[in-house]
């Protein structure tokens, strides 16, 4: 069914299945500023879930953010970004949500958000200020794949529009890759500039720059490979990155990937606001080496060239090289202005998302219980003033603050 491509394409089982839950029977707790969210039950039971709904209900769900009973839905659901979705795509998903899916009699759960952001009124505030629902389309990724002849003059214009559709429509990069003000909203400048993410320390970076996640000067085929595998010779998902590629562009056809590739490659590129790199004390550098040697090289090599994997069907040319430890030499996820992903890792460990391509990612460790904040800072620091990377120190008291999160 190409309505549960769509569903692929944009995600919808991220948040409305819930971990060990029936598929999209909702409950999952988004958190936001404001307080908690749950995404609601969008099987097609005709009580609890979206049985009862038309075709155009759905349509305006998604393109209007307000449900079938006419309540303005919270924009935790990113319907700010499913707004461009055309009728075709909507329709798609609407029979794979009616037909394809199992319906279960669940109540959603009630939001927990404070006071006024609880409130209609609040909402209807909120999107006079930062919504407006994007003009009619034709264009379809669904009627495209099944009839519509490949330059039929009402499909996309080109590669890069078909990019577009799929990065700012469903794909809802900008969900996290934006900037969001005091008020949540994705600024709107349409930029991908890049954004601590709400409620979590992680640093979606930006889309526009080299020194970040702008992939302008990447060969293509390495973007297919990055959002496909989830690793490519100098770059590895991490954390929610990782979600979406295990959950999402993974599956993505050959020809969307290609397309949201071009579109990327279309992105103007800004620099990243540079903080000039302060000295380092002598003493923390030979500390952070010592921890180095001592932690880390063994996967991560004494130049901090990694491991890359050289077999298989990297081998045959098939798939491009796959990375088994990323290096960290000329890594830019360890030069990022922002020191919040790479604390976080190094304090929580992680796996690379499981693909096709890179079926049996190897595990960082944690090192939450192993190293002291004064010996993550050290060795974080070190990493970032070693083998030709420049980036500033991280303190303890970062540490710190991240190591609190981990532990909860
Ligand atoms: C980032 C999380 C997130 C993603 C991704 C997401 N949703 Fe939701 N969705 C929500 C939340 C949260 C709500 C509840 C909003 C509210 O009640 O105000 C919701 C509500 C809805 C509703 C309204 C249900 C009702 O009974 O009012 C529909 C329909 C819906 N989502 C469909 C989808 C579809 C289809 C997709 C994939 C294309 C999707 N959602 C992806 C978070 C998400
Ligand atoms: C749920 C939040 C979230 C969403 C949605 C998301 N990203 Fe990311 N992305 C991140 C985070 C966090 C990172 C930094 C961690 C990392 O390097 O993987 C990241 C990193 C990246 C990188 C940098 C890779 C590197 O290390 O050089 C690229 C490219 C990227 N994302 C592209 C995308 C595209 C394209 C989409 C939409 C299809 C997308 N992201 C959607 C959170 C997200
Ligand atoms: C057992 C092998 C192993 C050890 C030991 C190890 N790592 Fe890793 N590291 C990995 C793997 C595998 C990944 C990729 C994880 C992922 O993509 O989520 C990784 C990812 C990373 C990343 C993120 C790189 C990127 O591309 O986003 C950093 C930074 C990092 N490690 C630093 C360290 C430091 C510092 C130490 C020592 C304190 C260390 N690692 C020890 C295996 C290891």
């Amino acid at each position: 069914m190409q309505g549960e491509y769509l569903a692929q394409l944009g995600n919808c089982a991220a948040c409305h299945t819930a971990r060990g839950g029936e598929p999209f029977a909702g409950g999952k707790a988004i958190h936001t500023p404001f307080g908690a969210v749950y995404a609601s039950n969008i099987t097609p039971d005709p009580v609890h879930g979206i049985g009862s709904w038309s075709a155009e209900a759905f349509y305006r769900a998604m393109k209007h953010g307000v449900n079938a009973q006419g309540r303005l839905l919270t924009p935790a659901f990113p319907y700010t970004n499913y707004t461009s979705i055309s009728r075709a795509d909507s329709d798609a998903l609407y029979a794979y949500f009616q037909q394809g899916v199992k319906p279960v009699a669940q109540a959603s759960r009630e939001h927990e958000l404070g006071f006024p952001f609880n409130t209609q009124l609040a909402l209807a505030v909120w999107r006079v200020l930062f919504f407006s629902p994007e003009p009619d389309t034709i264009n379809s990724i669904a009627l495209r794949a099944d009839s519509m002849p490949a330059n039929d003059p009402k499909g996309f214009k080109n590669e890069v529009e078909r990019g577009r559709y799929i990065v700012n429509g469903l794909g809802h990069c900008s969900a996290c890759h934006a900037q969001r003000n005091a008020l949540g909203a994705v600024s709107s400048d349409g930029l991908l500039s890049g954004a601590l993410m709400p409620m979590q320390d992680w640093y979606a970076p930006s889309l526009h720059a080299r020194e970040e996640a702008g992939v302008q000067h990447w060969p293509r085929e390495q973007i297919v490979a990055f959002l496909k595998n989830g690793v490519t010779q100098n770059a590895s998902a991490l954390g929610p990155m990782a979600e979406v590629v295990a959950k999402s562009t993974q599956y993505w056809r050959d020809e969307d990937l290609q397309a949201t590739a071009a579109y990327l490659q279309s992105l103007p590129v800004y620099p990243a606001p540079s903080k000039k790199a302060a000295k380092v004390s002598p003493q923390t550098l030979s500390q952070g080496a010592a921890l180095y040697a001592q932690h880390c090289a063994t996967c991560h090599g004494e130049n901090g060239q990694g491991i890359q994997e050289t077999d298989g069907l990297a081998q045959q040319g098939i798939l491009p090289s796959v990375t088994k430890i990323p290096a960290l030499a000329g890594n830019r996820a360890v030069s990022l202005s922002s020191s919040a992903n790479l604390v976080r890792i190094i304090l929580a460990g992680g796996y690379a998302p499981s693909t096709a391509g890179n079926p049996r990612p190897y595990g960082m460790p944690p090192f939450v219980h192993v190293l002291t904040d004064d010996d993550i800072a050290a060795v974080t620091t070190y990493i970032r003033a070693s083998w030709g990377n420049q980036a500033n120190a991280v303190s303890a008291s970062e540490v710190v603050a991240q190591r609190r999160g981990v532990l909860q």
